[in-house]
Formats: structure tokens, C-alpha cells, sequence
């Protein structure tokens, strides 16, 4: 198995292609098929400025994640942030070690990055703490959004950084964009 990372917007088509099938698998919600291959890869490449792409590969993609810089508002100042998101693996692939595996290669990626803390949720937070990561228990907002810049712009349970050790600030957090 090896682990290919790529920038979204170099991602050859069967690549983003097969991504984009298991994320859909993987969390059904909005039909990939509603629009054609060519729009799906074309929005896949567009997703957010200076995204990676990390796929894990055998013969097939087995597992799939990415990272996105993003600047958030904290009550001690902005600080960027590099974003985890859309971290898979294939059913029958899991328990033998390509998540842990997948997330290790995304955190060197911000280890040697420019930015220093990666922020996220998730609903396995048990995963997560295995890997030197900590939750954090802000209040977070999205003042870019009109209709209700209040809302908690994450809907899992935890929210959490990598890596423990950083000095995460208190107090309300705007998270400056959507939730991922
Ligand atoms: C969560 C997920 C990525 C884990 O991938 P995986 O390849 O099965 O995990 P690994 O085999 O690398 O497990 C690494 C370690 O984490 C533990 N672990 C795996 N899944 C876990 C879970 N859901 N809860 C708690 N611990 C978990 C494993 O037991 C293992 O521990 P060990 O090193 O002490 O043996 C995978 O189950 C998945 O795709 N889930 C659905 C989507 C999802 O929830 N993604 C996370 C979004 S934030």
C-alpha cells in the first residue's frame, strides 16, 4: 500500500473520480451521478485554494483524505489553520492500520507546512487521540454566514487539533466559512 498525495487541482480524473465514489459511499448524501463525470471532477478540482489530496492505493483506491488552509478569527487574533477533511476508508478495508496510516501523512504534511495546527471534527474521537490529537471545546461561529452567523458551523460531536501540544486559544471561534 502507498499513500499519494497530490494537489486537488492535479488530481488525474480516475483519480478524483474514484475519490469522489468512495467519500459518496462512504457518507451517501447528495448523489454524485446528478451531475456528469466532467462537472464532478471539475468541482472535485475547484473544491477551496491550495487543497492536497492523499489517496491510499493498492491495485484501488482503499482510502482517501485532504487538507485545506483556511484563516479563522479567534479572541487572541487570526491564526491559519490547515483543515482535515473527507477522511475514508473502504469497508472492507478497515482495521488493518490505512487510517492511522492516511491521517499520519496528512499531519507531516502540516508538520512541514507553513501552518502549525490542524483543526477538525469528527465522530471517532477515540481514532483521533491515537494519532497526538486533543479536543478542544470552543464555541464556534461562521460570521460569513448572513442568514445566521451564530451557528455552530460543525455538525459532529468533537472538534479537535493536531497537535496536542499547541497552545489552542479560548474563547469563541470564528471559523471565517462553511463547516467540514
Ligand atoms: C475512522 C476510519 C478512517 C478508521 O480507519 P481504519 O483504517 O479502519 O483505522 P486503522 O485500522 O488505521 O486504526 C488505527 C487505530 O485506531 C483505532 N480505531 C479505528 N477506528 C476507530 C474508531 N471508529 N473508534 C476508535 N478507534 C478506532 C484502531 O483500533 C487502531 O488502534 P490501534 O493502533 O491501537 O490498533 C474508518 O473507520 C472510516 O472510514 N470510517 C468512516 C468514516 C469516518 O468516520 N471518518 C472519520 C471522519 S473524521
Amino acid at each position: 500500500m502507498e499513500i499519494l498525495q497530490i494537489p486537488n487541482t492535479e488530481v488525474p480524473a480516475n483519480l478524483a473520480l474514484a475519490a469522489i465514489a468512495l467519500e459518496y459511499a462512504t457518507w451517501p448524501v447528495k448523489p454524485p451521478s446528478q451531475k456528469t463525470e466532467a462537472e464532478q471532477i471539475e468541482t472535485y478540482r475547484n473544491r477551496s485554494k491550495g487543497r492536497q489530496a492523499f489517496f491510499a492505493m493498492e491495485e484501488k483506491l482503499l482510502g482517501y483524505a485532504e487538507i485545506f488552509p483556511r484563516v479563522i478569527h479567534t479572541q487572541s487574533g487570526s491564526i491559519k489553520i490547515m483543515g482535515l477533511g473527507s477522511v475514508c476508508v473502504s469497508m472492507e478495508s478497515r482495521g488493518t492500520g490505512i487510517g492511522r496510516k492516511l491521517v499520519e501523512a496528512c499531519f507531516r504534511a502540516v508538520d512541514t507546512s507553513s501552518t502549525e495546527v490542524c483543526l477538525f471534527q469528527t465522530g471517532v474521537p477515540d481514532f483521533y487521540a491515537k494519532l497526538n490529537c486533543k479536543p478542544v471545546e470552543n464555541t464556534f461561529v461562521n460570521r460569513t454566514d448572513p442568514e445566521d452567523p451564530d451557528k455552530n458551523p460543525f455538525w459532529d460531536d468533537h472538534i479537535m487539533i493536531y497537535p496536542a501540544d499547541y497552545s489552542w486559544p479560548s474563547g469563541i471561534i470564528d471559523l471565517n466559512g462553511k463547516g467540514y
